[in-house]
């Protein structure tokens, strides 16, 4: 049965008051199950679809892009990041895509300070004494960490999710170092050290958060020639994207000593992580959580929404159009 509005397909099972919208203002087709599309089963599930609601891991790259029903118009990704849809494919299809950026800042921003702090103080070790009942008590040399205040936090990607990490590291009375495409204005970098070369910041930094997105230019960039420069002892962050990081170099490094340890919140081809991380007692991991909260899932699900609506609904533009580079 048709209801005239536009059909929109939800490759996964999103929170219930965004399914709740979705299917309001949409002839929704949604995944209850959230059972996990490959690139046929997305091209079979969207045939007679107006547009696709995706998220992170969803596999519209060239090719799928490149079979997708001539009745999809729009990629809505449930998510800031992007490099799982392939923007200039859709675009050469005529297919717009949009993204969430500014509503899940704050939320990956916690989840890369919980890294910094869970990797620094060795959280993992302590919770799994306590709960393989193997804690024997108090003694003046368990499991000391690395001290967080006053150390050098360097940035990589001064953007939204950077910025936000670094108010929460000030709070640690951390110094701060970035590297980005272009200075912040002086408001912004609020005393920051900024590093045009990217390379060049690495021997400043005891602690280094990846917040720089995935892309082709930044596709395993902490390698074990970068790691290298950076100080004996320092800890990596990385809540942006797995990929960013050349996993054998970093557990290398971990194993071997040269960094103190790692807290990790994204891997690159998730969630069959690299088994070399498993085994260290170094690394602090998470399961990609950095947008993890109820407050946050429902914003970025309107903000999908509100894209799809602007475009399909109203035949505007919608407000977080994603131009191919
Ligand atoms: C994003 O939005 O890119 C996140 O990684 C999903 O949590």
């Amino acid at each position: 049965m048709t209801t005239g509005k536009p059909r929109v397909l939800a490759t996964r099972h999103f929170p219930t008051a965004v399914e709740a919208r979705l299917a309001a203002n949409f002839d929704a087709v949604l995944n209850p199950e959230d059972r996990i599309y490959d690139g046929t089963a997305l091209i079979e599930a969207a045939k007679g679809c107006d547009a696709i609601m995706c998220a992170a891991g969803d596999a519209l790259n060239a090719a799928t892009v490149a079979g997708l029903p001539a009745s999809v118009r729009m990629i809505a990704t449930f998510s800031v990041g992007y490099e799982h849809v392939d923007v200039a494919a859709a675009a050469k299809r005529g297919i717009i895509v949009s993204n969430t950026p500014d509503v899940l800042t704050d939320a990956t921003a916690d989840i890369a300070m919980l890294c910094l702090l869970g990797a620094a103080r060795r959280a993992h070790e302590g919770i799994d004494m306590l709960r393989t009942h193997s804690w024997t008590g108090w003694t003046p040399t368990q499991l000391m960490g690395v001290h967080v205040t006053g150390k050098r936090l360097g940035i990589l990607g001064m953007g939204r999710i950077g910025q936000a990490l670094a108010e929460r590291a000030r709070a640690f009375r951390m110094q701060i170092h970035y590297s980005n495409r272009s200075r912040l204005p002086a408001d912004l970098e609020r005393g920051a050290v900024f590093h045009a070369e990217p390379d060049a910041m690495l021997p400043h930094c005891d602690f280094l958060s990846i917040n720089a997105p995935m892309t082709a230019a930044t596709r395993k960039w902490v390698n074990a020639e970068r790691i290298a420069k950076l100080p004996k002892g320092a800890i990596v962050v990385n809540t942006a994207r797995g990929g960013v990081v050349d996993d054998e170099a970093l557990i290398a490094a971990l194993k071997g000593g040269h960094l103190a340890a790692a807290g990790i919140d994204v891997f690159d081809g998730e969630p069959r992580i690299h088994q070399g991380y498993y085994g260290l007692t170094n690394a602090f991991l998470l399961p990609h959580m950095g947008s993890a909260t109820v407050e946050t899932r429902n914003a970025m699900g309107f903000k999908a929404l509100d894209n799809l609506e602007a475009f399909l609904l109203r035949k505007q533009a919608p407000p977080d159009l994603v131009k191919a580079s």
